[in-house]
């Protein structure tokens, strides 16, 4: 897309699309102030892309999105994210890891990329481990609608029946510790709030970061002296992590309305009309990452670039998320000496969740 991208940014940067029914931003300065300004707004009457995973704080504008998003911020702070990346990330990869290498399998990504975040959520959440694999799956298919994949809509509204009955019953009592042990003791959220607020944090919290571990596993796969030289000088991991999540971000786009008749760069864009900002595209804008499409682990860029949105709904998650994947970076540097990518092939994928597998590669222990 990266191409496409580029042409759009210099010679159409507010592009009118039949294609996505709206309009679709790509410079960093447009991208930005499409999620900053208050004249764009997450919510609309008759269509979210986010249906697929019901109603959350992600659609909500103003005291409503407020409301919701301080109920879950608190475990969401630097200290409790500290504390996770080092009594729950650090030991599910190590185990991950440590499988890996007894049963002789090969393929890294499989291993921790598309089970670790799914694991992690339930640790976070509270719901037990055992049900990572079935929360994997209940899942997928909600990814993929998302994502403009094949499944039909009776499949995802099937699927997310079974993940609001599942967290249903965990909210009613049997979740003890654990974010929704506190989301359901909260009085601010109602009982289907606090099921759609662990929605949502399953939603956004787990194929992102398994898109992220894949990527950041790619980039170093491919630089075997990097590599090398990292598993001595741990302090360049967090660069290697943050240059990762800028030039392949595994949210491509997201998806705001306008919540008044706007003129962006001289096109009116009329109130009601869905806009898709290209936070990948942002990430891309020469004039703010100089030759962004070099992969520089020591880049330090003067402006944030837009992985995880801007303004009022930026990631909630991000500080886990990072955490997550420089922990398994660390995980994957004590244990293995040398990492080889075979045989990288590009998957099929959709729109918005492109970089959710990028490549289809194994990444032995030497
Ligand atoms: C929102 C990206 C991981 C929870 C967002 C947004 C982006 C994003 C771009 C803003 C969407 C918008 O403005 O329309 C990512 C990426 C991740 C990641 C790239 C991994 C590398 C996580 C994790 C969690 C999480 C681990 C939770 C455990 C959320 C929530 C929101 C959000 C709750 C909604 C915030 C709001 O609407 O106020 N994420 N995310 N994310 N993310 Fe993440």
């Amino acid at each position: 897309p990266w191409a496409l991208y580029d042409h759009h940014r210099e010679h159409d940067p507010v592009h009118r699309s039949e294609l996505l029914g709206g309009y679709a931003v790509f410079g960093y300065e447009l991208v930005r102030e499409v999620l900053v300004s208050p004249r764009f707004s997450a919510y609309h009457p008759f269509r979210t892309s986010r249906r697929a995973f019901g109603p959350s704080m992600l659609d909500r504008d103003g005291a409503e999105h407020q409301r919701l998003r301080s109920a879950a911020a608190g475990p969401f702070r630097p200290r409790a994210v500290a504390g996770y990346a080092e009594r729950i990330v650090a030991p599910l990869a190590g185990e991950l890891l440590d499988e890996l290498v007894a049963e002789r399998r090969t393929d890294l990504v499989d291993a921790l990329a598309r089970t670790l975040p799914f694991r992690v959520m339930c640790r976070v959440l509270g719901l037990p481990v055992e049900e990572a694999p079935w929360l994997a799956a209940t899942l997928a298919p909600l990814v993929d609608y998302v994502d403009h994949g094949p499944t039909t809509l009776a499949e995802v509204t099937r699927r997310r029946e079974e993940l609001r009955d599942r967290l249903q019953r965990a909210r009613a009592g049997e979740a003890r510790d654990g974010l929704l042990a506190d989301l359901a003791a909260d009085e601010r959220l109602s009982p289907a709030e606090v099921v759609n607020t662990a929605v949502l944090l399953l939603a956004a919290g787990t194929e992102t970061t398994a898109a992220g571990i894949a990527n950041v596993l790619v980039a170093l796969g491919t630089r075997p002296e990097l590599y090398r030289r990292l598993r001595t000088r741990r302090e360049e991991v967090p660069g290697v992590v943050a240059e990762t999540l800028r030039h392949e971000p595994p949210l491509h786009v997201t998806l705001r309305f306008a919540a008044e008749d706007v003129d962006l760069e001289g096109v009116r864009i009329p109130a009601g009309a869905p806009v898709n900002a290209f936070l990948a595209a942002a990430n891309r804008d020469p004039s703010v990452f100089p030759g962004p499409d070099v992969w520089d682990p020591l880049r330090r860029p003067q402006r944030t670039p837009l992985t995880f949105g801007a303004g009022r709904h930026v990631c909630l998650g991000a500080g886990l998320a990072v955490a997550e994947l420089e922990t398994v970076v660390n995980a994957v540097l004590d244990r293995v000496e040398a990492l080889d990518v075979l045989a990288p092939a590009p998957l099929p994928s959709g729109r918005t969740f492109r970089a959710a597998s990028p490549v289809r590669c194994a990444v032995r222990p030497a």
